[in-house]
């Protein structure tokens, strides 16, 4: 094993003998139950990433040279990076889903030994996420998880901002999400953070969903944070702090990505705080709605003012000369079904699969 990594160089310049030692020794605890779930059998070649509590690098699989991507978790709950491991390994085999190939855990030390190479941070923006507080210290841990590589750079924000785009493909990327967002809901599990950022596209327009940090299993009757996802694509019943939401947040978020690519709006509801974001929707679907979604579900309304529109947004008044090739009463159609406060009545992603926009 050690004369095998030897001729690694990038690696051996990482870890010193003792660390090498520690590092493949069969400690049970060290490593997940799972594949190889050792950190020698890859090789990183440079960052392409930085999010707030992770880094993420470019490398392939040492064995075949398959290209992987390592994200490497710096300081998270044991909990929370477990339950991100697990969901993805749900999730493996599963159409246009980042594909996990390996998980391993270490101890602070040695991981930051691996990947202190001494790149320099890319300037990305940190995602403004309420979940990623500072996290107390102790029960903290390392972990690298490797996923296949999807070979793009590009993002599906990227294809909206260049504006470049047909109608057909705007079908086929959604279609795709749908895809991918049925089986996980079949699955149990939300996604809970999506967004244009978090959907690559590569060369073809194949499209696979990733970072699935902030998923978690839906289960009928527990509570769940609120404290969820990126407030532009925040579903009511998340900004009405209503504990018992389900898959139907994920469905809301991608009408919020849908509608800025028929109607090239970005963002479609642009709150300034939780509450705007809440008075947003409530401007776009009515107060008549909301009373009654509030009533069904017992929740109680906190704002300091209740904006003054009684009946839905017609959603033909946002056709303008920049997207009227984009617009079809299919697509109309299909935000209607999506942007319904009741979640329970919203639309599905299997049921979406069947919308005649895709027909
Ligand atoms: N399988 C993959 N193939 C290619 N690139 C990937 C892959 N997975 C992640 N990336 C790149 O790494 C970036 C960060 O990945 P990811 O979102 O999973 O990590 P994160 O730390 O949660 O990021 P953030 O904090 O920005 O949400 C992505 O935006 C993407 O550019
Ligand atoms: C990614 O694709 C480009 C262009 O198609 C190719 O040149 C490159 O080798 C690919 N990279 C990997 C790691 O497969
Ligand atoms: C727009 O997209 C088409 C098809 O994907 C491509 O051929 C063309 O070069 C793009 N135009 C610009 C200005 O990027
Ligand atoms: C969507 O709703 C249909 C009809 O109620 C149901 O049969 C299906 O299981 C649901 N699918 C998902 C992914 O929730």
């Amino acid at each position: 094993m050690i004369t095998f990594f030897l001729f690694l160089p990038i690696q051996i310049l990482a870890f010193t003998y003792e660390q090498q030692q520690q590092l493949i020794s069969d400690d049970v605890d060290f490593y997940l139950d799972y594949n190889s779930g050792n950190i020698f059998d890859y090789a990183f070649t440079e960052m392409i990433g930085q999010g707030a509590f992770s880094e993420v690098y470019l490398g392939y699989r040492v064995e075949d040279q398959q290209p992987v991507v390592l994200k490497h978790i710096k300081g998270s709950r044991e909990r929370v990076v477990n339950r991100e491991i697990q969901i993805l390994k749900a999730l493996q085999g599963l159409p246009n889903i980042v594909q996990i190939i390996d998980a391993i855990k270490g101890d602070e030390e040695e991981s930051d030994d691996f990947f202190e190479y001494g790149f320099d941070n890319q300037n990305q923006e940190t995602p403004q996420m309420e979940t990623k507080k500072s996290p107390h210290k102790e029960d903290h841990i390392e972990a690298t998880i490797i996923f296949a590589y999807q070979n793009t750079t590009r993002c599906l924000d990227d294809i909206r901002k260049s504006g470049n785009y047909s109608l057909q493909q705007v079908k086929n990327y959604f279609k795709q999400i749908f895809t991918a967002l049925n089986k996980a809901h079949e699955l149990h599990i939300m996604h809970r953070d999506i967004k244009g950022s978090n959907v690559l596209v590569d060369d073809n327009d194949d499209i696979i969903l990733i970072d699935w940090g902030l998923s978690q299993f839906y289960d009928q009757g527990r509570k769940q944070s609120t404290k969820m996802g990126t407030r532009y694509y925040k579903a009511p019943e998340l900004l009405l702090k209503y504990k018992e939401y389900d898959y139907s947040i994920d469905i809301w978020a991608v009408g919020c990505m849908l509608a800025d690519f028929i109607f090239k709006t970005h963002p479609l509801l642009p709150g300034k705080d939780n509450d705007d974001q809440l008075k947003k929707i409530i401007s776009m679907l009515g107060t008549n709605d909301l009373f009654e979604y509030i009533r069904k579900y017992n929740i109680e309304l906190d704002l300091d003012e209740i904006p003054q529109v009684q009946e839905r947004l017609d959603f033909t008044k946002l056709i303008n000369k920049k997207n009227l090739n984009l617009v079809t009463k299919e697509g109309i159609d299909l935000l209607e079904k999506i942007f319904i406060y009741d979640h329970k009545l919203r639309i599905n992603a299997s049921q979406a699969l069947e919308h005649a926009f895709f027909l």
